[in-house]
């Protein structure tokens, strides 16, 4: 009888152990190098996208404090950090921004370069694309796109 309550009383401390201890980190934020990998590789980003010529044109009128905190969040959340991210959902950030799939492949070469700077290995780097590349359907404008420039009319 002690027996049986010995162990019932251990097991019930290990269920209460496993309840109070922290949920299991995803491997993937501890391979950018936690919450200071992120903010070094979205800081490293935002430099180059800003140099990029072909999509630096639609980051001119950000507030790019802003969004260096929202996609260090973003980022921290999406690889499974103990973070909150109180942005916009993918959609709706990016419905008035205009984004070509040429624009979404730059932005992926640039976060690519700037994961190369990091030195984060490529496995990691791959985890964090494929995770990227399931929302260009959210970021990529649909349709067709708009006309650069007003027809000029017709000559007499
Ligand atoms: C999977 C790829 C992408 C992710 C995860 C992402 C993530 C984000 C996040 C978290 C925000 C902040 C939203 C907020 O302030 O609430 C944002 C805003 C923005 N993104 Fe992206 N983005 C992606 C692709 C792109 C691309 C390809 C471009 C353009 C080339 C772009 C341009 C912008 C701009 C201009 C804003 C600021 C919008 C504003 O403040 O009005 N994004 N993005």
């Amino acid at each position: 009888m002690r027996i049986a309550t010995a162990l019932l009383l251990a097991s019930l401390l290990w269920i209460a152990g496993c309840a109070s201890a922290p949920p299991a980190k995803d491997a993937l934020y501890d391979g950018l190098g936690g919450r200071a990998g992120i903010e070094a590789l979205v800081e490293t980003l935002l430099f180059r996208v800003s140099d990029d010529p072909r999509i630096a044109h639609h980051f001119k009128d950000v507030d790019i404090i802003n969004l260096n905190d929202r996609l260090v969040e973003f980022l921290c959340v999406q690889s499974g950090g103990p973070c909150s991210y109180a942005g916009k959902d993918m959609a709706e950030a990016h419905k008035h921004v205009n984004i070509a799939e040429a624009d979404f492949n730059a932005l992926v070469e640039d976060l690519m370069w700037a994961m190369d700077q990091r030195q984060l290995p490529r496995a990691t780097q791959n985890r964090l694309l494929r995770r990227l590349a399931a929302m260009q359907r959210d970021v990529v404008r649909r349709g067709p796109p708009p006309p650069e420039a007003p027809l000029l009319p017709p000559q007499p």
